[in-house]
Protein backbone atom coordinates (compact mmCIF):
# COMPACT_ATOMS: atom_id res chain seq x y z
CA UNK A 1 0.00 0.00 0.00
CA UNK A 2 1.34 3.32 -0.90
CA UNK A 3 1.98 6.13 1.97
CA UNK A 4 -1.35 8.68 1.95
CA UNK A 5 -0.08 12.05 2.02
CA UNK A 6 -3.21 13.85 1.53
CA UNK A 7 -6.09 11.28 3.12
CA UNK A 8 -9.80 12.82 1.67
CA UNK A 9 -11.22 8.98 2.55
CA UNK A 10 -13.35 9.96 5.04
CA UNK A 11 -13.25 12.58 8.33
CA UNK A 12 -12.80 9.44 10.70
CA UNK A 13 -8.85 9.31 10.16
CA UNK A 14 -7.74 12.43 11.80
CA UNK A 15 -5.35 11.85 14.40
CA UNK A 16 -5.52 13.72 17.56
CA UNK A 17 -3.99 16.87 17.98
CA UNK A 18 -1.55 17.76 20.57
CA UNK A 19 -3.91 20.12 22.94
CA UNK A 20 -6.73 16.49 22.94
CA UNK A 21 -3.83 14.15 23.64
CA UNK A 22 -2.53 16.43 26.66
CA UNK A 23 -6.21 16.77 27.89
CA UNK A 24 -6.71 13.04 27.37
CA UNK A 25 -3.42 12.60 29.26
CA UNK A 26 -4.73 14.83 32.15
CA UNK A 27 -8.28 13.51 32.47
CA UNK A 28 -9.70 12.46 35.58
CA UNK A 29 -10.70 9.17 35.88
CA UNK A 30 -12.81 6.23 37.42
CA UNK A 31 -14.84 2.82 36.48
CA UNK A 32 -17.63 3.82 34.35
CA UNK A 33 -19.70 0.54 34.38
CA UNK A 34 -20.18 1.71 38.38
CA UNK A 35 -20.84 5.42 37.16
CA UNK A 36 -17.73 6.75 38.74
CA UNK A 37 -16.16 8.59 36.35
CA UNK A 38 -16.00 12.43 36.46
CA UNK A 39 -14.71 13.14 32.79
CA UNK A 40 -17.39 10.65 31.22
CA UNK A 41 -20.08 12.06 33.27
CA UNK A 42 -19.32 15.84 32.37
CA UNK A 43 -19.27 14.77 28.64
CA UNK A 44 -22.77 13.02 28.63
CA UNK A 45 -24.24 16.04 30.92
CA UNK A 46 -22.49 18.88 28.57
CA UNK A 47 -23.94 16.87 25.69
CA UNK A 48 -27.35 16.25 27.22
CA UNK A 49 -27.25 19.79 27.97
CA UNK A 50 -26.11 20.98 24.61
CA UNK A 51 -29.03 19.25 23.06
CA UNK A 52 -31.83 20.44 26.21
CA UNK A 53 -32.03 16.45 26.30
CA UNK A 54 -32.85 14.80 29.76
CA UNK A 55 -29.56 12.10 29.35
CA UNK A 56 -26.37 10.89 27.35
CA UNK A 57 -24.79 7.90 27.36
CA UNK A 58 -20.73 7.66 25.70
CA UNK A 59 -20.42 4.70 23.71
CA UNK A 60 -17.27 3.54 21.70
CA UNK A 61 -18.93 4.15 18.05
CA UNK A 62 -21.44 5.18 15.92
CA UNK A 63 -22.85 1.82 14.73
CA UNK A 64 -23.24 0.86 18.79
CA UNK A 65 -25.18 3.80 19.54
CA UNK A 66 -27.80 3.57 16.20
CA UNK A 67 -28.16 -0.10 17.62
CA UNK A 68 -28.61 0.85 21.38
CA UNK A 69 -31.25 3.71 20.10
CA UNK A 70 -32.76 0.73 18.02
CA UNK A 71 -32.91 -1.44 20.71
CA UNK A 72 -33.91 0.80 23.26
CA UNK A 73 -36.90 2.30 20.81
CA UNK A 74 -38.05 -1.44 19.51
CA UNK A 75 -38.22 -4.88 21.50
CA UNK A 76 -38.09 -8.41 19.52
CA UNK A 77 -39.97 -8.30 16.53
CA UNK A 78 -40.85 -4.80 16.50
CA UNK A 79 -39.91 -2.70 13.06
CA UNK A 80 -38.20 0.44 12.45
CA UNK A 81 -38.68 3.10 9.62
CA UNK A 82 -35.28 4.12 7.72
CA UNK A 83 -34.02 4.86 4.35
CA UNK A 84 -32.58 2.56 1.95
CA UNK A 85 -29.15 4.34 2.19
CA UNK A 86 -29.46 4.94 5.93
CA UNK A 87 -26.26 4.19 7.68
CA UNK A 88 -27.82 2.14 10.54
CA UNK A 89 -30.10 0.02 7.94
CA UNK A 90 -27.24 -0.51 5.17
CA UNK A 91 -23.88 0.17 6.50
CA UNK A 92 -24.23 -1.55 10.31
CA UNK A 93 -23.76 -5.25 9.35
CA UNK A 94 -27.59 -5.71 10.29
CA UNK A 95 -26.99 -5.67 13.77
CA UNK A 96 -30.54 -4.26 14.53
CA UNK A 97 -32.15 -7.39 13.37
CA UNK A 98 -28.98 -9.97 14.36
CA UNK A 99 -28.45 -8.13 17.78
CA UNK A 100 -32.05 -6.78 18.90
CA UNK A 101 -34.77 -9.14 16.61
CA UNK A 102 -35.77 -6.10 14.86
CA UNK A 103 -37.17 -5.77 11.78
CA UNK A 104 -36.05 -2.88 9.60
CA UNK A 105 -38.59 -1.29 6.85
CA UNK A 106 -36.47 0.50 4.46
CA UNK A 107 -37.92 3.34 1.90
CA UNK A 108 -36.30 4.65 -0.92
CA UNK A 109 -34.53 8.32 -0.65
CA UNK A 110 -35.22 11.11 -3.06
CA UNK A 111 -32.46 12.62 -4.97
CA UNK A 112 -32.13 15.16 -1.88
CA UNK A 113 -31.93 12.65 0.68
CA UNK A 114 -34.86 13.10 1.57
CA UNK A 115 -38.12 10.30 2.08
CA UNK A 116 -41.53 11.02 0.08
CA UNK A 117 -43.40 11.32 3.65
CA UNK A 118 -46.36 9.40 1.97
CA UNK A 119 -44.52 6.59 1.99
CA UNK A 120 -42.89 6.31 5.63
CA UNK A 121 -46.84 6.93 6.55
CA UNK A 122 -47.91 4.21 4.42
CA UNK A 123 -45.49 1.55 5.53
CA UNK A 124 -46.34 2.27 9.60
CA UNK A 125 -47.92 -1.17 10.04
CA UNK A 126 -51.24 -1.17 11.81
CA UNK A 127 -52.28 -3.13 14.88
CA UNK A 128 -52.63 -6.15 13.43
CA UNK A 129 -51.05 -9.94 13.97
CA UNK A 130 -49.78 -10.44 10.66
CA UNK A 131 -47.30 -7.23 10.96
CA UNK A 132 -44.03 -6.37 13.00
CA UNK A 133 -45.03 -3.64 15.07
CA UNK A 134 -43.74 -0.14 14.10
CA UNK A 135 -41.84 1.54 16.62
CA UNK A 136 -39.61 3.81 15.52
CA UNK A 137 -38.87 6.18 12.51
CA UNK A 138 -34.62 7.13 11.77
CA UNK A 139 -33.47 10.00 10.35
CA UNK A 140 -29.92 10.42 9.53
CA UNK A 141 -28.22 14.10 8.97
CA UNK A 142 -26.39 14.90 7.70
CA UNK A 143 -26.90 12.19 4.66
CA UNK A 144 -24.02 11.92 2.07
CA UNK A 145 -23.24 15.18 3.20
CA UNK A 146 -26.39 16.78 2.27
CA UNK A 147 -28.24 18.94 4.68
CA UNK A 148 -31.63 18.04 4.78
CA UNK A 149 -34.63 20.67 5.65
CA UNK A 150 -34.94 21.14 9.25
CA UNK A 151 -38.82 21.18 7.56
CA UNK A 152 -38.47 18.03 6.41
CA UNK A 153 -37.21 16.37 10.07
CA UNK A 154 -40.39 18.31 11.77
CA UNK A 155 -42.70 16.61 9.18
CA UNK A 156 -41.71 13.14 9.75
CA UNK A 157 -42.06 14.49 13.41
CA UNK A 158 -45.67 15.10 13.06
CA UNK A 159 -46.27 11.46 11.30
CA UNK A 160 -44.05 9.86 14.39
CA UNK A 161 -46.31 12.02 16.68
CA UNK A 162 -49.79 11.18 15.02
CA UNK A 163 -48.83 7.05 15.27
CA UNK A 164 -47.49 7.37 18.87
CA UNK A 165 -43.84 6.46 17.54
CA UNK A 166 -40.51 7.40 17.95
CA UNK A 167 -38.11 8.97 16.34
CA UNK A 168 -34.30 8.89 15.96
CA UNK A 169 -31.77 10.47 14.58
CA UNK A 170 -28.50 9.31 13.02
CA UNK A 171 -26.54 12.61 13.81
CA UNK A 172 -23.04 11.26 13.63
CA UNK A 173 -22.27 14.47 11.68
CA UNK A 174 -25.05 17.10 13.23
CA UNK A 175 -22.56 19.87 13.93
CA UNK A 176 -21.68 19.91 10.14
CA UNK A 177 -25.38 20.37 9.18
CA UNK A 178 -25.67 23.44 12.05
CA UNK A 179 -21.98 25.02 11.01
CA UNK A 180 -24.06 24.51 7.27
CA UNK A 181 -26.95 26.34 7.79
CA UNK A 182 -26.12 28.24 10.92
CA UNK A 183 -28.60 27.11 13.42
CA UNK A 184 -27.98 25.26 17.27
CA UNK A 185 -27.75 21.96 18.13
CA UNK A 186 -30.36 22.28 20.46
CA UNK A 187 -33.32 23.35 18.18
CA UNK A 188 -31.88 21.03 15.33
CA UNK A 189 -32.26 17.80 17.11
CA UNK A 190 -35.37 19.24 19.07
CA UNK A 191 -37.91 16.67 17.24
CA UNK A 192 -35.71 13.79 18.24
CA UNK A 193 -36.42 11.11 21.43
CA UNK A 194 -32.95 9.86 20.94
CA UNK A 195 -30.19 11.35 18.44
CA UNK A 196 -26.54 9.63 18.11
CA UNK A 197 -23.59 11.55 17.57
CA UNK A 198 -20.10 10.77 16.43
CA UNK A 199 -17.10 12.53 18.51
CA UNK A 200 -14.71 10.92 16.07
CA UNK A 201 -15.80 12.31 12.80
CA UNK A 202 -15.74 16.20 12.03
CA UNK A 203 -15.12 16.55 15.74
CA UNK A 204 -11.70 14.95 15.34
CA UNK A 205 -11.56 12.88 18.73
CA UNK A 206 -9.95 9.57 18.18
CA UNK A 207 -12.59 7.13 19.53
CA UNK A 208 -16.61 7.40 20.81
CA UNK A 209 -20.17 8.72 20.26
CA UNK A 210 -22.27 9.83 22.06
CA UNK A 211 -26.53 8.66 22.31
CA UNK A 212 -28.69 11.50 23.64
CA UNK A 213 -31.79 11.47 24.57
CA UNK A 214 -35.46 10.52 26.59
CA UNK A 215 -33.64 9.47 30.50
CA UNK A 216 -36.22 5.97 29.82
CA UNK A 217 -34.50 4.91 26.38
CA UNK A 218 -30.99 6.16 27.57
CA UNK A 219 -31.27 4.51 30.65
CA UNK A 220 -32.46 1.05 28.82
CA UNK A 221 -29.48 1.82 25.98
CA UNK A 222 -27.38 1.90 29.26
CA UNK A 223 -28.14 -2.05 30.40
CA UNK A 224 -28.13 -3.01 26.45
CA UNK A 225 -24.70 -1.46 26.15
CA UNK A 226 -23.21 -3.84 29.45
CA UNK A 227 -25.09 -6.20 27.49
CA UNK A 228 -23.51 -5.88 24.23
CA UNK A 229 -19.99 -5.85 26.13
CA UNK A 230 -19.92 -2.18 25.69
CA UNK A 231 -19.35 -1.16 29.50
CA UNK A 232 -16.24 0.63 29.44
CA UNK A 233 -14.13 0.88 32.88
CA UNK A 234 -11.87 4.13 32.84
CA UNK A 235 -13.03 5.63 29.65
CA UNK A 236 -12.64 9.42 30.90
CA UNK A 237 -9.49 9.17 28.57
CA UNK A 238 -11.74 9.16 25.72
CA UNK A 239 -14.35 11.47 27.19
CA UNK A 240 -11.67 13.70 27.56
CA UNK A 241 -10.78 14.07 23.80
CA UNK A 242 -14.37 14.10 23.71
CA UNK A 243 -14.82 16.89 25.41
CA UNK A 244 -12.01 19.40 24.04
CA UNK A 245 -13.46 18.41 20.58
CA UNK A 246 -16.64 19.89 21.38
CA UNK A 247 -14.76 22.83 23.02
CA UNK A 248 -12.65 23.45 19.97
CA UNK A 249 -13.52 21.81 16.80
CA UNK A 250 -17.16 22.68 16.19
CA UNK A 251 -17.10 26.14 14.64
CA UNK A 252 -14.16 25.19 12.42
CA UNK A 253 -16.07 22.69 10.63
CA UNK A 254 -17.02 25.59 8.25
CA UNK A 255 -13.39 25.67 7.40
CA UNK A 256 -14.01 21.75 6.06
CA UNK A 257 -16.90 22.84 4.42
CA UNK A 258 -15.28 26.24 2.78
CA UNK A 259 -12.59 23.75 1.40
CA UNK A 260 -14.92 21.10 0.58
CA UNK A 261 -16.59 23.50 -2.12
CA UNK A 262 -13.30 24.89 -3.20
CA UNK A 263 -12.31 21.40 -3.97
CA UNK A 264 -15.55 20.71 -5.57
CA UNK A 265 -15.20 24.06 -7.63
CA UNK A 266 -11.69 22.82 -8.88
CA UNK A 267 -12.48 19.01 -9.82
CA UNK A 268 -15.49 20.26 -11.32
CA UNK A 269 -13.31 22.13 -13.88
CA UNK A 270 -12.20 18.99 -15.61
CA UNK A 271 -14.79 18.06 -18.25
CA UNK A 272 -14.57 14.05 -17.40
CA UNK A 273 -15.25 14.42 -13.87
CA UNK A 274 -19.05 15.40 -12.90
CA UNK A 275 -18.83 16.68 -9.13
CA UNK A 276 -21.85 17.70 -6.97
CA UNK A 277 -21.74 20.64 -5.02
CA UNK A 278 -20.85 20.19 -1.86
CA UNK A 279 -23.11 21.40 1.20
CA UNK A 280 -20.65 20.39 4.15
CA UNK A 281 -17.55 18.67 4.30
CA UNK A 282 -18.02 15.79 1.09
CA UNK A 283 -17.22 16.07 -2.48
CA UNK A 284 -19.44 13.38 -4.74
CA UNK A 285 -17.44 12.84 -8.20
CA UNK A 286 -18.85 10.58 -10.83
CA UNK A 287 -15.86 10.06 -13.05
CA UNK A 288 -15.94 9.46 -16.72
CA UNK A 289 -15.75 5.24 -17.72
CA UNK A 290 -13.10 6.01 -20.16
CA UNK A 291 -10.80 7.32 -17.36
CA UNK A 292 -11.99 5.79 -14.26
CA UNK A 293 -9.18 3.25 -13.18
CA UNK A 294 -6.47 4.88 -14.46
CA UNK A 295 -7.13 8.45 -13.08
CA UNK A 296 -7.66 5.99 -9.77
CA UNK A 297 -4.16 4.72 -9.33
CA UNK A 298 -2.78 7.83 -10.67
CA UNK A 299 -4.24 9.10 -7.99
CA UNK A 300 -3.51 6.78 -5.50
CA UNK A 301 0.50 6.13 -6.56
CA UNK A 302 0.83 10.11 -5.39
CA UNK A 303 -0.67 9.96 -2.25
CA UNK A 304 -4.32 10.97 -2.45
CA UNK A 305 -6.32 8.69 -0.36
CA UNK A 306 -10.09 9.11 -1.59
CA UNK A 307 -13.05 6.25 -1.14
CA UNK A 308 -14.93 4.89 -4.34
CA UNK A 309 -13.52 4.32 -7.64
CA UNK A 310 -16.00 5.27 -10.49
CA UNK A 311 -18.06 7.21 -7.94
CA UNK A 312 -15.46 8.93 -6.05
CA UNK A 313 -15.94 10.46 -2.13
CA UNK A 314 -13.52 13.22 -0.88
CA UNK A 315 -14.12 14.46 2.34
CA UNK A 316 -12.16 17.24 4.20
CA UNK A 317 -11.28 17.07 8.05
CA UNK A 318 -9.06 18.62 10.88
CA UNK A 319 -6.46 16.92 9.13
CA UNK A 320 -7.07 18.85 5.25
CA UNK A 321 -5.48 22.53 5.16
CA UNK A 322 -5.28 24.34 2.26
CA UNK A 323 -2.17 23.02 0.84
CA UNK A 324 -3.50 19.16 0.93
CA UNK A 325 -6.05 20.89 -1.25
CA UNK A 326 -4.01 22.73 -3.50
CA UNK A 327 -1.93 19.68 -3.88
CA UNK A 328 -4.87 17.29 -4.61
CA UNK A 329 -5.91 19.60 -7.14
CA UNK A 330 -2.64 19.88 -8.43
CA UNK A 331 -2.30 16.19 -8.87
CA UNK A 332 -5.98 16.20 -10.67
CA UNK A 333 -4.36 18.56 -13.43
CA UNK A 334 -1.48 16.81 -14.00
CA UNK A 335 -3.69 13.71 -14.38
CA UNK A 336 -5.92 15.54 -17.12
CA UNK A 337 -2.27 17.32 -18.71
CA UNK A 338 0.03 14.07 -18.80
CA UNK A 339 -2.02 11.31 -18.80
CA UNK A 340 -5.34 12.32 -21.05
CA UNK A 341 -4.32 15.36 -23.39
C1 LIG B 1 -23.97 8.48 9.15
C2 LIG B 1 -23.17 7.51 9.97
N1 LIG B 1 -23.73 6.94 11.04
C3 LIG B 1 -23.06 6.06 11.80
C4 LIG B 1 -21.77 5.71 11.51
C5 LIG B 1 -21.07 4.67 12.35
O1 LIG B 1 -20.03 5.19 13.07
P1 LIG B 1 -18.84 4.24 13.58
O2 LIG B 1 -17.92 4.08 12.42
O3 LIG B 1 -18.24 5.04 14.70
O4 LIG B 1 -19.42 2.98 14.02
C6 LIG B 1 -21.13 6.27 10.39
C7 LIG B 1 -19.74 5.90 10.06
O5 LIG B 1 -19.15 6.32 9.11
C8 LIG B 1 -21.86 7.20 9.59
O6 LIG B 1 -21.31 7.74 8.51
Amino acid sequence: MNTIRYDFRSDTVTRPSAGMRAAMAEAEVGDDVFGDDPTVNRLEQRMAAMLGKQAALFVSSGTLSNLLALMSHCGRGDEFIAGQDAHCYKYEAGGAAVLGSIQPQPIAHRSDGTMDLGEIEGAIKAGDSHFATTRVIALENTFGGKVLPVGYMDQVAVIAQRHGLGLHLDGARAFNACVALGTDIKSFTAPFDSVSICLSKGLGAPVGSVLIGRRDLIETARRHRKMLGGGLRQSGILAAAGLYALEHNIDRMADDHRRASRLADGLAGFPLLKVAPAETNMVFVDIDKRIADRFTSFLQDRGIGIAGRYGQRWVTHLDIDDDAVDGALAVVAAFFSDVVA
